[in-house]
């Protein structure tokens, strides 16, 4: 079968790789019908994270080929969603849909090491399948399902551990499709007003049309900014969506007094510098957050079917797995209008 391959620094490869099968009695192998490419893999694209060999992605949807004979729940031929996040599937965190809290060994994500490989391909191997394959609820679209598997739980979860209130002031860092996510999150609590950051101008501009107020920090610092803006105060909520040392320090900045930090972009950074003074003097609340994608489904399905979110609208890009080179190479590039793009492994 076909696989998108990580060779090496901004070098990816759909390559000829072993068939994905059966992980285990209570695995499954699903044939992916959509999957996407995440800011995540940016980081291993960029060399900070993985290694040469790694089958990419962690974002698909598709339907259920085999099971192992301790799979029930999911049955062959299913059309299923597939959390980007896993965990053991027995312990009880995983019970209670919570891999990132996983007993036994922590959460695992999709496509990040040799051990799991991701779903950036015709088919993969699932392991705990009863526990982190969904059948694709009634109304949902399979491209909404394929945002199901991570980065909207991620914006959603952003923006719930961000403690916004009705009135609040918010600032989303970052404008990806994972800010976005969060943005529109954030909505949902009824916030006064939201400020949205990034560098990018046709990103900035779909923030605005969210009602948000764009803050280009291409030559401004974001968190400046956001306090000129604020009457020095800074704001309640901040939800931080890009994950470097800059931007999450700038999160931190712009945060008032009582404020909440919620970090989602990820940042592998050991040393960070914390500014704990500052976080000392305002009595700051910092977050940051793996998604537990599976905990948020009760919650976004409705919200989807219903059409009260509209997910599908960040795919800007909709490729052939055959171009996943260029699908990445524009993705990283931010360049053609690009917000999030979908591969179809069928081309
Ligand atoms: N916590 C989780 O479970 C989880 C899940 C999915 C993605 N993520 C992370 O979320 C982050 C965003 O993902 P994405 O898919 O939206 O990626 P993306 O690369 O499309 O978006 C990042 C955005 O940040 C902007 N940006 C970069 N530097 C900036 C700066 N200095 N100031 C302002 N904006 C800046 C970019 O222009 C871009 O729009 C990534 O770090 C990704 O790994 C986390
Ligand atoms: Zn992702
Ligand atoms: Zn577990």
């Amino acid at each position: 079968m076909r696989a998108v391959v990580l060779h090496g620094d901004r070098h990816v490869a759909v390559d000829e790789v072993p068939d994905a099968r059966l992980p285990g009695p209570d695995g499954a192998v699903v044939r992916v019908e959509r999957t996407a490419i995440c800011g995540s893999d940016l980081h291993l694209y960029h060399g900070l994270q993985g290694a040469p060999g790694v089958h990419l992605g962690h974002e698909f949807a598709g339907v259920v080929e085999e099971v192992g004979a301790e799979t029930h729940r999911v049955r062959k031929g299913d059309r299923v969603l597939v959390s980007g996040v896993i965990g053991c599937g027995r312990c009880t965190a995983c019970m209670g849909r919570d891999p990132v809290l996983c007993r036994n060994g922590g959460p695992k994500v999709f496509g990040t090491n040799t051990a799991l490989d991701g779903g950036q391909a015709e088919a993969v191997s699932v392991p705990a399948a009863d526990a982190f394959a969904l059948p694709i609820p009634d109304g949902i679209s399979v491209e909404q399902a394929v945002l199901l598997t991570d980065i909207l739980p991620t914006g959603y979860l952003g923006a719930q551990r961000a403690d916004i209130r009705p009135g609040s002031t918010v600032a989303v860092i970052g404008l990806g499709p994972v800010g976005v996510f969060a943005l529109q999150c954030a909505q949902l609590y009824g916030p006064s007003r939201i400020f949205a950051v990034d560098r990018v101008a046709d990103r900035l501009a779909r923030a605005e049309a969210l009602g948000a107020e764009p803050v280009d920090a291409t030559e401004v610092s974001a968190a400046r900014r956001i306090l000129e803006l604020t009457g020095g105060r800074g704001v309640d909520a901040v939800i931080e969506a890009v994950g470097t040392d800059a931007t999450i320090k700038d999160a931190i900045f712009a945060a008032a007094p009582g404020g909440t930090v919620s970090v989602i972009g990820v940042n592998m950074n050991f040393e960070f510098p914390f500014p704990l003074p500052l976080a000392l003097m305002r009595r700051l609340t910092f977050r940051v957050t793996l998604a537990s994608v599976p905990s948020t489904w009760e919650a976004l399905v409705p919200l989807v079917a219903s059409g009260r979110l509209q997910p599908e609208e960040v795919f800007t890009h909709r490729l052939g797995l055959s171009e996943a080179v260029e699908g990445y190479r524009v993705f990283d590039a931010r360049t053609d209008g690009v917000l999030k793009v979908l591969l179809d492994p069928s081309r």
